[in-house]
């Protein structure tokens, strides 16, 4: 079987799907492996190196995705409506294994559907211990969560360290992180590298532990509410009115004393918590800044912009789009990597084929379509 990797054509996007390191191992699976012309360039994979390590490497993505059975991507293809019909370049029956936001475009599924491919979507890989290899939201949000703080580092006009020189004491930075997953974990970590004084807050009691662990101090509302706060699968859920009013309170309380703001929140499927309104930003230090990764998801921070830094009384927001594709090299070996160990898991080893067992808890939580239809639960029409 043919394994294939296009180049990424939407904005903002240098990650590739397949690194040359990942060409070997796909090739001990005894699978064939094309790669677009260019495909890895922008993360600094040239061609040669793909050729180097098996690969055959094809100018035409038509022509390389024509006989393809297995396509890999970092984001989903494009449709004719974007002016450009990637979906219709795939052959019926091939199987297509990519980050497809099945959340934001449900449409995709219809077409996948129609299309006969089997899509898989490696966003909702199931957090479970098997699935740690795979998990491309980790992967990718705990260099989100580095590249955060260097970003914010970059903007403030101030040091991080205390610095005790002869000419005076150049005083810590405070920063605060919203959201103690896997980015605002790696962030605390990267603040505290740099010599800030650290804080943070969740809304699962579980992540207290964890902040803790790396030298940063918990802030947090307690209420019964936030034991059943964490999902079974470790996400957050939507908070009550009442615990968002609290939370406000607490926030509102603690931003004022804040030199950065890390902002980390998300909740899957829904609209990232707003949780620094206008009325906070007022309160900030002159010089402030704050670094909103959830932006794309609708922002944490009521004044931020997908793509942009805004000033905004004084305070720098910085809105960056696609923060892992920043880190391009490492976001797309790290991304590599997770693909390469779905694709071993549903392959026959050394025989170059799929051998998929769909009643496995990885596969089903991740197949969006198959045979003609949607098959995932969550994304069934409601008759
Ligand atoms: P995420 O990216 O969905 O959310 C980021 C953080 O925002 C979470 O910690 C969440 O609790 C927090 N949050 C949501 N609403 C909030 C609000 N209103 N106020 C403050 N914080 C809010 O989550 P992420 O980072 O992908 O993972 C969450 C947890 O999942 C991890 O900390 C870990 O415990 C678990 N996990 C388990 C894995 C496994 O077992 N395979 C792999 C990775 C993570």
């Amino acid at each position: 079987m043919k394994i294939a990797v296009p180049k990424e054509r939407r904005p903002y996007e240098r990650r590739v799907a397949m690194t040359p390191d990942t060409v070997k191992k796909y090739k001990a699976l005894g699978y064939e492996v094309a790669v677009e012309s260019g495909a890895g360039s922008e993360a600094s994979f040239p061609d040669d190196f793909y050729a180097a390590a098996g690969a055959l490497v094809v100018a035409d993505a038509a022509v390389l995705l024509r006989d393809a059975d297995i396509v890999l991507k970092v984001q989903r293809p494009m449709n004719e409506s974007e002016g450009r019909n990637e979906v219709g370049l795939l052959k019926s029956g091939a199987v297509l294994i990519a980050m497809l936001n099945p959340y934001g475009a449900r449409a995709d599924l219809d077409a996948f559907a129609q299309a006969n491919i089997t899509a898989m979507s490696m966003e909702l890989m199931p957090r479970i211990t098997r699935a740690q290899a795979m998990d491309v939201l980790s992967s990718q949000s705990n260099l989100a969560g580095y590249k955060a703080v260097l970003d914010a580092a970059e903007q403030f006009g101030r040091a991080f360290p205390m610095m005790m020189t002869a000419a005076g004491t150049v005083p810590p930075a405070r920063v605060m992180v919203m959201g103690a997953g896997v980015a605002g974990l790696q962030a605390i970590a990267t603040a505290r590298r740099l010599g800030a004084i650290v804080s943070a807050t969740d809304v699962r009691p579980i992540a207290r532990e964890q902040v803790e662990s790396l030298g940063a101090t918990f802030v947090m509302v307690e209420s019964d509410e936030t034991k059943q706060a964490e999902t079974s699968g470790g996400y957050a859920k939507e908070m009550s009115e009442d615990y968002k009013r609290r939370q406000a309170e607490l926030i509102a309380e603690t931003i004022k004393k804040q030199d950065v703001v890390i902002c980390t929140a998300l909740i899957p499927g829904r609209a990232a918590p707003n949780l620094i309104s206008e009325d906070m930003l007022k309160t900030m230090k002159p010089g402030s800044v704050i670094v909103d990764l959830a932006v794309e998801q609708g922002g944490n921070c009521a004044l931020s912009e997908a793509g942009k830094v805004v000033d905004s009384y004084g305070v720098k927001i910085v809105g960056y789009r696609n923060v892992p594709s920043r880190l391009a090299v490492d976001a797309s070996s790290l991304y590599a990597r997770n693909l390469y160990n779905l694709v071993a898991l549903i392959s026959a080893k050394s025989e170059g084929r799929l051998a998929v067992n769909w009643d496995d808890e990885i596969v089903r939580t991740i197949t969006l379509t198959r045979d003609g239809s949607i098959v995932h639960p969550q994304f069934l029409k409601v008759a």
